[in-house]
């Protein structure tokens, strides 16, 4: 399925945002305005929000889980950030359909920022360059650049410094969703940063040589566990307990390892995909961990940028 089509109202634009895993996660280091230095391979998964984008007078956004429909909402805020820098009398209307995990460590509220600054672009017609558009993400957050681009990068900076690799070869992306008993936090990420200890910073070593792996074409097959790395995975093993129990119930179900994704709380596991049998071997893992009670996601790696 493609990231953009045109709905049946001819001026209605559907975009499909999707959420990414970070194959690594290296926080490299503190700077001196808040954030954090890290390195880091994204991977773009096709477990996609939909949105929608359609004229208007005014600016209108809502979310059919209507707690997340308020201006506190990425989407609101991309919308009336994109709105003000071009000067737009019009407005427009922004429904989302949410999919993706909420708060899980998968990027998906800041994939539906990125989604609806191209909508709104392309409903507008400004038809701005990419950079213009990924200056406004940046602002919006530092993981949103990368969902005007993927489907794979590597990131610097605070995460919004990235450069395209190529597709990883395709995989199953096994998404498990711990079942908290307190929800996250809403600033979970920036706790997790504070909550980091100097054991928990990286080199950048791992991002380096797993991005020369997948530019020389070298993933293939069963990806070992030892190239992923992710700094967040004691402090959220601290922050969220079950994190640890639905690792260790992944593989006793038969996960080859399991990773932390972003700073959490879903874990994942990544097996090859596209011949029958491991498509088979696949969907019976996931089959097998949600009959034990986890809440699991099946989704592809993407092999094309998400939202084109
Ligand atoms: O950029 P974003 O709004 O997603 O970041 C949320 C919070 O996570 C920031 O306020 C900051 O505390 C922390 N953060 C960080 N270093 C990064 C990204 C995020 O310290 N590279």
């Amino acid at each position: 399925m493609s990231g953009t089509d045109r709905g049946a109202d001819e001026k209605e634009i559907v975009l499909r945002p999707c959420a990414k895993l970070n194959l690594t996660l290296e926080v490299v280091g503190r700077r001196p305005d808040g954030y954090h230095d890290l390195a880091s391979v994204f991977q773009a998964i096709d477990l996609r929000d939909l949105l929608r984008v359609s004229p208007g007078d005014d600016l209108r956004f809502s979310c059919d889980q209507p707690e997340l429909g308020g201006e506190g909402n990425l989407v609101w805020r991309a919308a009336r950030l994109i709105q003000a820098e071009a000067g737009v009398a019009t407005g427009a209307t922004l429904h989302l359909a949410k999919r993706i995990p909420v708060a899980a460590g998968l990027g998906g509220g800041s994939a539906d920022a990125a989604a609806a600054l191209v909508g709104l672009d392309r409903l507008w017609g400004l038809g701005w360059p990419r950079a213009r558009l990924a200056a406004l993400a940046a602002r919006l957050g530092s993981d949103v650049p990368f969902f005007l681009d993927g489907p794979t990068a590597r990131a610097g900076g605070r995460g919004e410094q990235l450069t395209p690799l190529p597709a990883l070869p395709a995989h199953w992306a096994i998404v498990v969703r711990p079942a908290l008993r307190h929800p996250p936090p809403a600033d979970k990420t920036r706790r997790l940063y504070a909550a980091l200890r100097a054991d928990d910073y990286r080199d950048g070593r791992s991002t380096a040589r797993l991005s020369e792996l997948i530019a020389a074409g070298l993933l293939v097959g069963q990806i070992d566990p030892s190239l992923l790395t992710n700094s967040f995975e004691r402090a959220a093993r601290d922050l969220f307990p079950e994190v640890g129990e639905a690792a260790e119930r992944m593989l006793a179900a038969g996960a080859p390892w399991s990773h932390l994704a972003g700073s959490g709380p879903c874990l994942y596991t990544l097996l090859p995909g596209g011949r029958a049998s491991e498509d088979r071997r696949a969907l019976a893992l996931a089959e097998s961990l949600r009959a034990s009670g986890l809440e699991t996601y099946l989704a592809r790696t993407l092999a094309s940028p998400p939202l084109a």
